[in-house]
């Protein structure tokens, strides 16, 4: 049978909640999903509220929601502390000797914080920052590998009110350097070097060469890899011995519900990547909400989500989301495959992992590499798994549920932004049926849509923009410094409602499928990227005329970066070259952005206008390679429409 019949037929699937699940689940009836949906229609501002009510609150808001599109002020005129939220209301309860931090090194090294340890860890570490000069309202820009001090970092940050920005130890220097720059950050908070396949990520060096020219006056290191690094005493401080030092008490102070909690770089469809800034109240009210529904969160569970903090799935569902509800959240610094290709699932055993969230690029690879791996363990302790990043095969979801899941776990492909904050399109583990390759509904509270450019509803299966139209909690409030980028790039496609970026269809059940970006973002192995961020890194490489990058469908990572380059007059395009335009590009952004095809034109198609022909360039990108199972061939067509009547372009 053919991979896209094959995929069809899967597709038709459906799957009911496992009985067992259903009756102990928090919600675990259609009826009680569908009563809750019709409870959020009728009332969404009581039913926020509610939901916020489960928080702390210093004072409780006046209004619930101010909007005046697209501006959005939550619980307006209350204080709240998310530091005080995720591990002193904790600490302060029976949770005190419970587990919130289980972590694990790449070389196998391990600690467990309780809350009431992490409670004194952020303590310290706030009067440490607060001794390094940064007060409320000062950035604060975290580059570390997932050691704990990440977690207590950000959470330290969130208590003093210095919001933080938290950028992926996998980008180079540059793009810190660009980052620091744009937020203003005024202290750096990394290591020196994390551990990656065995090698060391040189996080410290990076940081030494970001940080000329920026506003950064402090960096304080933590020792990870026991590496030799540059020393600037005036600068540079330890972190075992600052923070070892401070003093254990700091009373935490309530913070505004719109102050700033942090912002993170997203690409977009420039060349410069958008500081997303979300705040205080509604942040976490969607990330403790979604956490608690859709993970069915309860206090026995070990929650696993492989996300780095760089992203922000490592903010709401490593740190912020699961420690609100008093969770128990691993944390795992390394590769899936050191030492070998069951580390995920030996984690899994040793722990006793009961929910674990991860990608689809890991899936299909942990697929490629064989159903053997899985089988030398146990992984009886799961009881839910999820998914997120990017559309999920049938096939892939199929191998989840089957080899991981023991055919007895509900999988929960939940679909999300940095933009978005939280989780807002997922099943619900305990009562809706699932297809393999569907999101399934949105989460109470959220008015989603599949709309034409006019705003008009689609018509079932027909593909059209994925939109959203009413506020809600937790979305983005901002591009930090660019208000006009985010009114157009959000609110200016689609009149009155905010525009996503993604193709979709709904099927005949109302079931969102997500085909995937209709703008120039691709999306790499579940990694954000932007073509033009790849193309600009391309022409500031003295050897280049111009560059046009795209992306193809990639049976691994979803998408694969093509690059299509004119070399300037007299340069050859050779090997040689092609190399060395890859490792310029890793060094301007990263190795995540590095094509993996280099193809030389003497000229790139374009219209009359001079525009580069992108249709005709990913059309020629993909010809190369066999569609495989990523997508299906219609959802490809339909996406290609999309992107062009979204683009107007050629
Ligand atoms: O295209 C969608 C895809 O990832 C994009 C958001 O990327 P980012 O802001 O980096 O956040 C990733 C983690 C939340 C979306 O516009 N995406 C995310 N989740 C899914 C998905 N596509 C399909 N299915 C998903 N479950």
């Amino acid at each position: 049978m053919s991979n896209a019949i094959e995929s069809v037929l899967t597709e038709r699937r459906r799957f009911p909640p496992p009985a067992e699940f259903a009756a102990a689940a928090h919600l675990g009836t259609w009826e009680g999903l569908l009563e809750l949906e019709e409870e959020a229609r009728k009332n969404p501002e009581a039913f926020w509220a509610a939901r916020a009510s489960e928080l702390w609150w210093d004072h409780r808001w006046h209004t619930v929601l101010q909007w005046q599109a697209p501006d959005a002020r939550w619980f307006v005129g209350g204080t709240t502390n998310v530091c005080v939220n995720c591990v002193d209301r904790h600490a302060a309860s029976w949770r005190r000797n419970k587990a919130a931090l289980l972590w694990e090194g790449e070389p196998g090294d391990t600690r467990v914080l309780t809350y009431g340890q992490l409670h004194r860890e952020v303590q310290k570490t706030a009067n440490a920052l607060l001794a390094l000069g940064v007060s409320s309202g000062d950035f604060v820009a975290i580059y570390l590998p997932m050691v704990p001090e990440a977690a207590i970092a950000m959470l330290a940050c969130a208590r003093i009110g210095a919001p933080h920005t938290v950028v992926f130890g996998g980008f180079s220097a540059e793009a810190l350097a660009d980052r620091l720059r744009d937020s203003r950050a005024k202290l750096v908070i990394t290591a020196d070097g994390g551990w990656r396949r065995g090698a060391v990520v040189p996080l410290k060096d990076n940081v030494d060469k970001a940080i000329v020219d920026t506003e950064v006056r402090n960096v304080l290191v933590v020792r990870r890899t026991n590496s030799a690094v540059v020393w600037d005493p005036k600068r540079d401080h330890w972190w075992h011995e600052t923070v070892d030092r401070a003093a254990p008490i700091h009373r935490a102070h309530a913070h505004d519900s719109e102050h700033p909690l942090f912002s993170l770089y997203t690409s977009g469809t420039t060349g410069k990547p958008k500081g997303i800034l979300h705040t205080t109240g509604g942040y976490l009210t969607g990330a403790a909400y979604s956490s608690r529904l859709v993970f069915d969160l309860r206090d026995e569970d070990v929650f696993w989500c492989t996300a780095d903090i760089g992203w922000v799935t490592g903010h709401s569902y490593v740190v912020y989301g699961p420690l609100a509800n008093g969770a128990t959240v691993l944390m795992y610094e390394g590769a899936p495959n050191q030492p070998g290709p069951d580390r995920f699932w030996d984690i899994i055993d040793r722990w006793r992992v009961s929910v674990f969230y991860t990608a689809p690029t890991a899936i299909r690879a942990f697929m490629r590499w064989g159903d053997e791996w899985p089988a030398r363990h146990d992984l009886s302790s799961l009881r839910l798994l999820g998914s997120v990043g990017e559309p999920i095969n049938p096939e892939a979801w199929m191998w989840y549920r089957s080899r991981i899941g023991g055919d007895r776990c509900p999988i929960v492909d939940t679909w999300w932004q940095t933009e978005t904050g939280s989780i807002m399109i997922s099943p619900l583990p305990g009562a809706t049926p699932t297809k393999p390759g569907s999101a399934t509904r949105a989460l109470p509270g959220y008015d989603i849509d599949v709309v034409r450019k006019d705003g008009t509803s689609c018509a079932p299966n027909e593909g059209g923009f994925l939109a959203i139209r009413r506020p809600w909690p937790s979305m983005l409030r901002t591009i930090y410094g660019d208000h006009e980028r985010f009114t157009k790039t959000y609110f200016g496609e689609i009149a009155g409602m905010y525009f996503a970026g993604d193709g979709a269809r709904r099927d005949e059940d109302g079931y969102f499928w997500i085909m995937g970006r209709v703008d120039d973002v691709i999306n790499v192995a579940g990694h954000r990227l932007s073509t033009m961020e790849i193309e600009s890194a391309l022409v500031s490489h003295p050897k280049v005329a111009e560059a046009a990058v795209v992306g193809r469908p990639d049976d691994l990572k979803g998408q694969a970066i093509v690059a299509f380059v004119t070399p300037r007059s007299g340069v050859s395009a050779d090997e040689a070259l092609a190399t060395e335009l890859r490792a310029h590009v890793a060094t301007q952004i990263g190795a995540l952005a590095r094509p993996e095809e280099i193809r030389f034109a003497d000229a790139l198609p374009k219209t009359r206008s001079g525009k580069i022909m992108r249709r005709l360039l990913r059309e020629v990108a993909s010809g190369s390679t066999t569609r495989g199972d990523t997508t299906t061939l219609e959802d490809q067509g339909v996406l290609e429409r999309l992107a062009q009547s979204f683009a107007h372009e050629d």
